[in-house]
């Protein structure tokens, strides 16, 4: 019987790239993959480190492996990722964990799991300038077959003030673009739709060969030319390096998606200078008046975060109006959580009280949800082409799928299936769903 290995994922998409990278591997090793912890033979845990709460339900999680643990001692409990390269032997120091890998491990997991023995587990937390995992083909784990997430690079190099993201995933570097393409090529053979290109900070992508340079905007014509059948979506941009030459190059492919996520952080100037975002808030409203300019109708979404160190009434609403001015379609919003180690965690008292910080997120909460009903219903009466991921979570007589914007449209429909193209005209909406008939 073929050995099995059960991997949870927590954290951001890259995460589920690396997760899809750890299967490929432990394929070579003779592994099957399994989705029951309970036929498990190896059971990890692939981690975030970005906020505490990422991490307070993992050292959850670690107590429920060690249970399995403790019903079958032959099994090996493994925390890889963020986490593990953060905390290291603080994690097999607990006694419950035998491998701990972080994100430029992972080729080396074979041989640590035959190092490992009862009293001796086993940490590699390496980083490295280079590791791509450009070779390995990722066994993809999506449930319908149709969209795929691609890593294009790894590690940032920026060094936002609050953010962990530098520290557990190292330096920035780019995929070689010609693997890029061929697995791109691949998943569209494969009947996939819609591939995802992932980086921290997708603007900076850049590869330098005998043969010139490859920018970002280049890369992702060459994803968009493989085929018109093949949407193009791309995460994340940061707004201090998004250019004019990037939201051109959407503006000539109708198959690269009209969605940008540009997280803003925060509306206040003096707290985006803390941040070290290196972007003003005026920086950032013309960066979205260029892209509403050369690309009408484009989604824009954006991550915030409230109660950063010093952050004062005036910074809060300052957050606030500038929502209100961009009319984000969508937003991820946290509390600030101080991450150890980090310049803000060094530097900055930790001074917003938890439930000031609570408040204001509320508040941003609020009115994000207004701003994303304002931004549906005005889709109300327009025709848009989804592609369709399969039936509507809520109804199984109804399909479901995205506009372009990254909307989620639901429809009834017993023709279509998941992959297939389908226009449809929206009737009615909540503030997280177009309502929507065959057009
Ligand atoms: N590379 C992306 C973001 C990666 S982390 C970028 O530059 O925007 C995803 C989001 O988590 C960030 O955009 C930020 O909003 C949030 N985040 C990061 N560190 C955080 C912290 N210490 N506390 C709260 N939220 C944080
Ligand atoms: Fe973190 Fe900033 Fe890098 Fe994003 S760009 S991963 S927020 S350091
Ligand atoms: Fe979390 Fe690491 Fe991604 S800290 S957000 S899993 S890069």
């Amino acid at each position: 019987m073929k050995r099995k290995i059960y991997i949870e994922t927590y954290g951001c998409q890259m995460n589920v790239v690396d997760s899809e990278v750890i299967f490929a591997i432990m394929a070579k090793e003779g592994y099957e993959r399994t989705e029951s912890m309970d036929e498990a033979d190896i059971i990890l845990a692939n981690t975030c480190s970005v906020r505490d709460n990422a991490e307070q339900r993992i050292w959850g999680r670690i107590e429920l492996f060690h249970t399995q643990k403790k019903k079958r001692p032959e099994v090996i409990v493994g925390i890889v990722g963020c986490m593990a390269e953060r905390l290291k032997d603080k994690l097999t120091d607990t006694g419950k964990v035998d491998l701990v890998a972080g994100p430029d491990s992972y080729r080396a997991i074979p041989e640590l799991i035959r190092n490992i023995t009862p009293d001796k587990p086993q940490v590699d937390v390496l980083l490295s300038h280079e590791e791509t995992y450009a070779d390995i083909v990722p066994v993809r784990t999506d449930k319908n077959g149709v969209s795929a997430f691609i890593s294009i690079m790894r590690g940032c190099n920026n060094v936002c003030s609050y953010c962990v993201v530098p520290y557990t995933r190292g330096a920035e570097r780019s995929r070689d673009p010609e693997t890029i393409l061929s697995e791109a090529r691949d998943v569209f053979s494969r009947g996939y739709r819609e591939v995802t290109l992932l980086g921290q900070n997708v603007d900076s992508y850049l590869w330098k060969c005998d043969a010139g340079t490859v920018t970002f905007a280049q890369l992702l014509e060459s994803v968009a030319e493989i085929s018109p059948e093949l949407r193009v979506r791309f995460a994340t941009n940061h707004p201090k390096d998004i250019s004019d030459d990037l939201i051109e190059a959407m503006a000539r492919h109708d198959n690269i998606c009209k969605h940008i996520h540009l997280p803003v952080q925060s509306g206040s100037d003096r707290l985006l200078e803390k941040m070290r975002r290196r972007y003003t808030r005026e920086w950032y409203l013309e960066r979205v008046r260029k892209i509403r300019e050369v690309l009408p109708g484009c989604g824009i979404t954006t991550d915030v975060i409230a109660g950063f160190c010093s952050e004062t009434e005036e910074d809060h609403q300052d957050t606030l109006s500038l929502f209100s001015e961009v009319g984000f379609d969508y937003a991820f919003m946290f509390n600030y959580s101080e991450r150890p180690g980090t310049l803000a965690a060094r530097k900055y008292p930790d001074d917003v009280p938890l439930e000031v910080k609570t408040r204001r997120l509320n508040e941003i909460i609020s009115l994000q949800n207004e701003l994303s009903l304002k931004s549906n219903q005005a889709d109300i009466g327009k025709t848009f082409t989804v592609l369709v991921e399969g039936p509507s979570k809520k109804n199984p007589d109804e399909l479901c799928g995205r506009t372009g914007s990254n909307k989620m449209c639901v429809f009834p429909d017993r023709i279509h299936k998941a992959g297939d193209y389908v226009d449809v005209t929206v009737l009615s909406c909540t503030s997280a769903t177009l309502i929507c008939k065959l057009a």
